[in-house]
């Protein structure tokens, strides 16, 4: 379980001339929790604190106010950071800022070497994450010679082979086209199913986690609302409001209902066919 308590956070910003720091807060008093194996959406606006709350969840920023437990560990108990780390991974948006080693086995390699994970094991675990993510390359492939998509697989696979029970998606698929991002999010899944883990999703695009447990919608440095996603599905508003577009089934859904057609209350594509069909 991830644990926050009203954790509240500043980034320090400048420093006069009196040497007096200047910070401004991007959280405030944020309450969540997040349980083992879930699926949560992190969503909102460009600087509502997305990215500056996962920071906090492994221990790369403490908060100013509050607490943070990853499975009963403070992350400002720093004996516990190694564990917790190891923990909580997050995968960037930029597979190229991520990617340390020279090939593909290399850059699987590093993270396994910082854990101490055991030397003769090594080949059979890069093996098994380059398969776990279905990259099509073997290990002594230079990284150079990836496409995006690859790469972010590749990134996926060097976080995956360290078994994490949180992973953090920090908008990792927003530099891939639309069909890259598809196959990335079939394949995050497909690992998933067999090797369960919390997933942990920022994202502007709804269509990506209609399927998350729960959607949490930050603003503001506040979290606005936390709950399924059948919760704002209905609110347009609100999610205009924060930046955020429906998916086009659930927009056309919403534009039916408001012309006096009965929508049932979850529909999927082949439901929506059929109605427009009738409504034809
Ligand atoms: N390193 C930093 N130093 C100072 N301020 C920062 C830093 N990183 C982010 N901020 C500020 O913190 C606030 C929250 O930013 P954050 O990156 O957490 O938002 P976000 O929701 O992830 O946005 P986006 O959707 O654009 O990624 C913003 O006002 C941003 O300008
Ligand atoms: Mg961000």
């Amino acid at each position: 379980m991830l644990d926050i308590r009203n954790a509240s956070f500043s980034y320090t910003d400048w420093e006069d001339e009196e040497d007096t720091l200047h910070t401004s807060r991007v959280l405030h008093q944020v309450t969540a929790s997040i349980a083992a194996n879930e699926f949560v959406a992190l969503l909102g606006r460009n600087g509502s604190g997305k990215s500056s709350f996962t920071r906090l969840l492994n221990g790369i920023e403490l908060p100013s106010e509050g607490t943070v437990q990853v499975e009963g560990r403070f992350t400002h108990d720093s004996p516990s950071l190694p564990l917790i780390r190891r923990a909580v991974q997050i995968v960037f948006q930029n597979p190229e800022n991520q990617q340390v080693g020279m090939t593909v086995g290399e850059d699987i390699a590093f993270g396994l070497s910082n854990i101490g994970y055991p030397q003769q094991q090594m080949q059979e675990r890069i093996a098994w994450a380059i398969d776990l993510v279905g990259l099509d390359a073997d290990e002594d492939r230079p990284v150079t010679r990836l496409s995006g998509g690859e790469k972010q697989k590749l990134a996926l696979a060097s976080v995956l082979a360290l078994s994490p029970k949180y992973l953090i998606l920090d908008e990792a698929t927003s530099m891939l086209d639309p069909l890259a991002r598809k196959q990335f999010v079939a394949t995050l899944h497909e690992a998933r199913k067999r090797h369960p883990f919390a997933l942990i999703y920022i994202t502007h695009h709804l269509e990506e986690v209609l399927e998350a447990d729960r959607w949490v919608l930050f603003r503001e440095g506040r979290i606005h609302l936390d709950g399924p996603p059948a919760q704002f599905l209905n609110n347009e508003a609100l999610l205009a409001e924060c930046g955020l577009e429906l998916p086009y089934y659930h927009a056309l859904a919403l534009a039916l209902q408001a012309k006096g057609v009965s929508v049932p209350a979850s529909l999927g594509i082949e439901e929506l066919r059929d109605l427009l069909c009738r409504f034809n």
